[in-house]
């Protein structure tokens, strides 16, 4: 049975199916066969329908410039775009082009030396520390390179921690936890230690960590930098599971090509500037 490589149509296929099922089945199972082996591995939804929602997170004129001793450093250049709700956006750009500043001053861990950062109408780079930081716990969840998990809590621990500091009901801690360990892939690892896990496994502890006061939108910088190409791509998976599940807006900075292809969108920045 021969379908064209790159025909791969559904509907035809399917009709060569059912006329064949009659006849021999095995033909028919064949075709079907044939047909699968024309099917991308990871089967995309169009862009087209991307952005889904409104905007979440806009970034005007934003500039940072570091202070040296008499040296200023200005190291992200009036940079402005918008993140709509739903959507995975990648930055990219050669190293020290200023992603991770960015996606600081984007995530309110770091304030702008001038220019704003809206996420829905809240201004961060107006808000005072403290509420800056209130904000953040309700908003945002973070994910780094480097997992920065507690190595002497096991995982279940290191998921409760900040539930205990959000005055949780220890009951329903535990139950959130556990159902965010499943979330992840992890459910019978939570009495491990960290060094007990992979890399790819304490990343995904990480995200689980990141989701557990239901953020909006994940910043995660380098999330896959210390993994192979296997593990980066469940974490993308899981990131793309987590956007069609939970709604969650996500950015990552990444060196990987095949990751920025995976985004719906993706912002290059060459030397402070977008590219
Ligand atoms: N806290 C800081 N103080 C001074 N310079 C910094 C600081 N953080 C980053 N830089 C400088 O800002 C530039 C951009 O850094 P960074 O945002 O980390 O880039 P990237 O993540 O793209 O590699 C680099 O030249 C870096 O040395
Ligand atoms: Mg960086």
């Amino acid at each position: 049975m021969n379908i064209d490589k790159k025909g791969g149509d559904r509907q035809e296929a399917v009709e060569r199916f059912i006329q064949a099922f009659d006849g021999d089945r095995k033909a028919a199972i064949e075709t079907l066969i044939d047909y699968v082996k024309t099917v991308p591995a990871v089967v995309r939804k169009p862009k087209a329908q991307r952005p889904t929602g409104s905007v979440l997170l806009s970034v005007k004129n934003l500039t940072k410039t570091y202070k040296l001793g008499k040296q200023h450093l200005t190291v992200v250049k009036d940079v402005s775009f918008d993140i709509y709700e739903g959507e995975i956006v990648a930055i990219t750009g050669a190293s020290g082009s200023g992603k991770s500043t960015l996606l600081h001053l984007m995530g309110g861990l770091d304030k702008p030396t001038s220019g704003d950062i809206f996420i829905d109408s809240t201004n961060l780079a107006r808000l005072s520390d403290r509420k800056l930081s209130m904000f953040r716990r309700q908003t945002v969840g973070y994910v780094f390179q480097f997992f920065y998990l507690q190595p002497f809590l096991r995982l279940k621990q290191n998921l409760e921690v900040p539930g205990m500091f959000a005055r949780a009901k220890r009951k329903d801690r535990s139950r959130h936890v556990t159902e965010l360990a499943e979330k992840v892939g992890l459910q019978d690892r939570l009495q491990h230690f960290p060094k007990e896990l992979s890399g790819g496994q304490m990343q995904r502890a990480a995200i689980a960590r990141a989701l557990l006061n239901q953020p909006r939108i994940i910043l995660a910088d380098e999330p896959t930098g210390n993994l192979d190409s296997k593990n980066g791509e469940q974490i993308i998976r899981l990131f793309e599971s987590i956007r069609d599940e939970l709604g969650t807006t996500v950015v990552i900075i990444t060196h990987d090509e095949a990751i920025a292809n995976r985004a719906d969108r993706t912002i290059r920045l060459a030397d402070g500037r977008l590219a």
